[in-house]
């Protein structure tokens, strides 16, 4: 498991903390930003960025926080083979890995505590995929990704 994490500015705060969990977890990640509070930056370019890594392999998971986790999983999931989603609650973490296998959450900073922050993260790095006929429709997702490409 290797995790990638980017976040703007209004995410910054909860995305240092979500790498003082990743250590905790001894789980392997890289930070590809922000690395300043204080400056406002565009949550396009730093989702793109992460999204592109995990899209070529180089990470497993992503985790991307923004104010409220939508404008982060609205550009990640402009990617093929990404499947973001914005969970600010625990039912709505299990389910996107369970039936969804989602490879790139989302959080919204604006809207989370950061214990609750810390409850989805571990949901969401700990659910597996359940397969079966979730996975026939995961299938569908890719073939509808052919389609949008022709
Ligand atoms: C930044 O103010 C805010 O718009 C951004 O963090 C995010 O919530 C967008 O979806």
């Amino acid at each position: 498991m290797k995790v990638v994490l980017a976040a703007d500015h209004a995410g910054y705060a909860l995305k240092e903390n979500i790498k003082d969990l990743l250590a905790e977890k001894k789980i392997v990640y890289e930070d590809m930003g922000t690395y300043d509070r204080e400056k406002s930056v565009d949550y396009p370019d730093l989702a793109f960025q992460a999204a592109c890594a995990v899209q070529r392999g180089d990470f497993t998971r992503g985790i991307l926080v923004c104010g409220t986790g939508l404008g982060m999983a609205i550009v990640a999931n402009k990617l093929h083979r990404i499947r973001a989603a914005p969970c600010n609650d625990l039912y709505s973490a299990r389910y996107a890995r369970a039936h969804n296998d989602v490879n790139i959450l989302t959080l919204g900073a604006r809207i989370l505590q950061t214990g609750q922050a810390h409850e989805i993260v571990t949901i969401f790095l700990e659910t597996p995929f359940e397969g079966g006929r979730h996975l026939l429709r995961v299938e569908k997702i890719k073939e509808l990704e052919k389609q949008a490409q022709a």
